[in-house]
């Protein structure tokens, strides 16, 4: 079934010009990039978005970090989109990611780990809104 997720080039992809290699993969996996824009996102923003990772011990480093450099925000659409997004960027730690996935091939560490993809559809429409609400 047709879906669309949202999926962020991070900071630090975006800083080592990875961009293009990144969505090749994802428009070689048949991957439709519906919508994509550059943004710096600031603090308060970053805190609404990972809101659910608040009470954990690395949310202000995790904050800090996608708030430090522009990153791409794109919706993608295709069959089950939202694991096929998750597959192919590979595991959070690129240590775990198997090779040929995103974070295996460009990932630095768990916390540059190059993309993020919604974790379900729910979260999907939640972070689409947030990213493209205009
Ligand atoms: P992301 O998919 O964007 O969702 C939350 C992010 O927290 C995750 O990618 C990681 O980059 C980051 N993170 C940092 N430390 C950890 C950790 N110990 N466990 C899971 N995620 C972490």
């Amino acid at each position: 079934m047709s879906e669309q997720t949202l999926s962020l080039i991070k900071p630090d992809a975006v800083e080592r010009n990875l961009i293009g290699k990144i969505i090749q993969i994802f428009e070689e996996n048949n991957l439709i990039i519906e919508k994509m824009k550059k943004i710096h996102v600031d603090m308060d923003f970053a805190k609404t978005f990972y809101s659910v990772h608040s009470d954990k011990p690395f949310f202000n480093d995790l904050c800090s970090y996608i708030s430090s450099g522009p990153l791409v925000a794109m919706v993608l659409k295709g069959d089950n989109a939202v694991q096929k997004n998750r597959d192919l960027m590979g595991a959070t730690n690129p240590k775990d990611a198997k090779p040929g996935t995103i974070r295996n091939l460009y990932a630095i560490s768990i916390d540059k780990n190059s993309v993020h993809g919604s974790d379900s559809i729910e979260n999907a429409k939640i972070e689409i809104d947030l990213f493209f609400k205009d």
